[in-house]
Parts: C-alpha cells; structure tokens; sequence
C-alpha cells in the first residue's frame, strides 16, 4: 500500500467527515487535506475551524456538489496533483426532496450518496489523480437496522434494471420512504466497489460504515416525526444503550479503512448483525449478496448508464 500523505474528503464542512479531517491533521505524514464541500461559506469557515484547532495549514476547499455530476467533473478537472487517498463521505436522507429527479434522472437521495461518488472517482481514475485508497462512508442500513426501524433492502434479482430502479426511484414509487431507500443506496455503493475493487487492482476500495453516531446533522431532513425520533430522543437515549456512538468513534472508522491493511479491497466493513455499534466485521458474512460477483457488476453496470 502506498504511504497516504494527501486525502481528499467529501462533505467535509460538518459531522464524520470534518471530524475525519481534524483526526488525519494531527496524524503523522498527512501533508495535504482537500475539503470538497458544496457550500463555499462553511467550506471557509471550517477550514479557519480545522486549523485552529489542529494548528496545521494544510487543508484546502475544493467546491463540489456530489448531486450534480457536470460540478465534481469540473472540480476533478481543476485538480493538479494526484491524491493519494479519498474518503466518499457526503451522503444523508436526500434533502428536503429526497424522491425528486435530478438532471441524471436519478432520485437526490441515490445522487447525494452514490452517483455523484461514481462520477468523481471514475474521474479520478480516468485522469490517474488517485494512487492508493477510496474509502466508502457505509451504513448498517444497508443490510438493515431493524431496532431502528431500517428494513433489509429486498433485492429481487439484483439485476442491472432492479439497480435502476433502485437509482431513479420507480422501485419505490414517489412517495418512497427515505429511511428506506438509503438503506438501499448504500447496498448500491458497497456493491459498486466491490466491482471496482477488481477492475482497478492496483487501488483499495473499501467501504466502512462509521456506525450509528450522535451529534451530527445526518437525519435533520428527515419528517418531523422521525426526525424527532433519531435526533432529539433516540440522540438522547441510544447512546445510553449502545446504539450511537460519538462523531470521534464514528471518523475513527475512517481512519481505520484507510491505514489498516487487515480492511480488505472490495469489501463491505460495519458493525456486528443487529447493532449499529461496537466492532466492525466484515458484512459478507451476514448478507452474501454482497460478495456476489454478478450482482456487484450489475450494480456498476447500472450506474455507469446514469453517469
Ligand atoms: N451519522 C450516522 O449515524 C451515520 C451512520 C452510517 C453512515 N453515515 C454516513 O456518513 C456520512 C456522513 O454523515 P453525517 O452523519 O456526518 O452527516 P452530516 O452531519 O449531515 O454531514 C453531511 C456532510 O455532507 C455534506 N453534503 C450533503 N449533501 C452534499 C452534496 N450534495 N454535495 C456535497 N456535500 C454534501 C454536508 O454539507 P452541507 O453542510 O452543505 O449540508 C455535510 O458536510 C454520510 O454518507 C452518511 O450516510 C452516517
């Protein structure tokens, strides 16, 4: 594995992925942290954040909306010296449209967490900007978090049209719940790197779910209801039961995809079946799908038609 000096984190202006970047400035032989960041204001502001507090002037904002592929196109373009490491971080329940189409005719959630990244480490690869890591922010979601109320996605056949559908919606039908569908976003991208993981040998592609973590804005979109639910009692009370973790834990995770080689290429790490805490393991063992060569190709397959 290459040593990794420079990494470039999506969504990096708020929660895991700001909290990824202060934990990388303070570790030894990071050079160089690119803060890709939709929001030209926050970007700034938590730039002048991360470096009072971590006293190190490396980080640098690159604008990027991962919901619109012509911008990350654009932002790569910009781009003069390749990365050694990025960590596909932004993501969320989709905005206040979740089910609305963008441009690509792909839903905001589905664009937000995996198509938008499909765009930018395709580029990335295209232009041999990347030389050692991509690491996938996961989610239990994707295998199903029922004592959150998260059900298993359902693949039928794991086919290239299922996959489509699962992008542009009609799978769900609009009136498709967000706390559902993002679970099957995230199954997208973990299979989607897992074909990358044997296209591009040379590259590790790991996805790791920073687990069920507290104090960050990653259900601020949700219905009042269940926003209500996840982030004022559920913030509350599911720490105390081991169900969230602090956005420290949560980065951590991170941290360990990318400089711990027992994570493996192509695979899927979150935490144990059932909880959205405690040690990761590799997901395989509870959902095979996700080793299954076909259904990570037809994945691929069907993002690259929306690309
Ligand atoms: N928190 C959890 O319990 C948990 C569990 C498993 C997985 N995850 C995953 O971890 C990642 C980070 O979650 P979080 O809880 O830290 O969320 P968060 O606090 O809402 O932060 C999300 C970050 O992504 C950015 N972002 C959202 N949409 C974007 C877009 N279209 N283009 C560029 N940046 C965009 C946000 O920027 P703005 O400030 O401009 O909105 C923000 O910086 C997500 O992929 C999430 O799915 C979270």
């Amino acid at each position: 594995m290459n040593q990794i000096q420079s990494v470039l984190i999506t969504g990096a202006n708020a929660g895991l992925g700001r909290e990824a970047a202060r934990q990388l400035a303070l570790k030894k032989g990071i050079a160089k942290i690119y803060l890709a960041c939709r929001n030209p204001n926050k970007a700034e502001a938590a730039k002048a954040a991360l470096e009072n507090e971590t006293g190190r002037k490396i980080f640098e904002v690159v604008l990027m909306d991962v919901t619109d592929p012509k911008a990350v196109r654009a932002a790569v373009a910009e781009l003069s010296t390749p990365i050694d490491a990025v960590i596909l971080n932004a993501g969320g329940t989709g905005g206040q449209r979740p089910n609305s189409l963008t441009r690509e005719g792909v839903t905001n959630i589905f664009a937000t967490n995996v198509l938008g990244h499909f765009v930018l480490v395709d580029e990335l690869l295209q232009r041999q900007l990347v030389t050692s890591t991509i690491l996938y922010a996961g989610s239990e979601a994707a295998r199903g978090i029922p004592k959150m109320g998260m059900n298993r996605p359902d693949l039928s056949q794991g086919t290239v049209d299922e996959f489509k559908a699962i992008a542009d919606g009609s799978k769900f039908g609009p009136e498709g719940d967000p706390l559902q569908t993002y679970g099957y976003a995230k199954l997208v991208a973990a299979l989607w790197m897992g074909a990358m993981a044997r296209q591009h040998p040379h590259i590790r592609f790991v996805t790791m779910s920073p687990g069920g973590t507290t104090g960050t804005a990653g259900f601020d979109d949700l219905p009042l209801m269940k926003r209500i639910f996840f982030k004022h009692v559920g913030g509350v009370l599911m720490p105390l039961f081991g169900m969230m973790h602090g956005v420290e834990t949560g980065a951590k995770r991170y941290l360990d995809g990318l400089f711990n080689p027992e994570f493996k290429t192509g695979r899927f790490y979150a935490s144990r079946a059932g909880y959205p805490t405690g040690p990761v393991v590799d997901q395989a063992n509870i959902d095979e799908t996700l080793s299954n060569i076909t259904t990570q190709d037809n994945a691929e397959q069907a993002l690259r038609q929306f690309a």
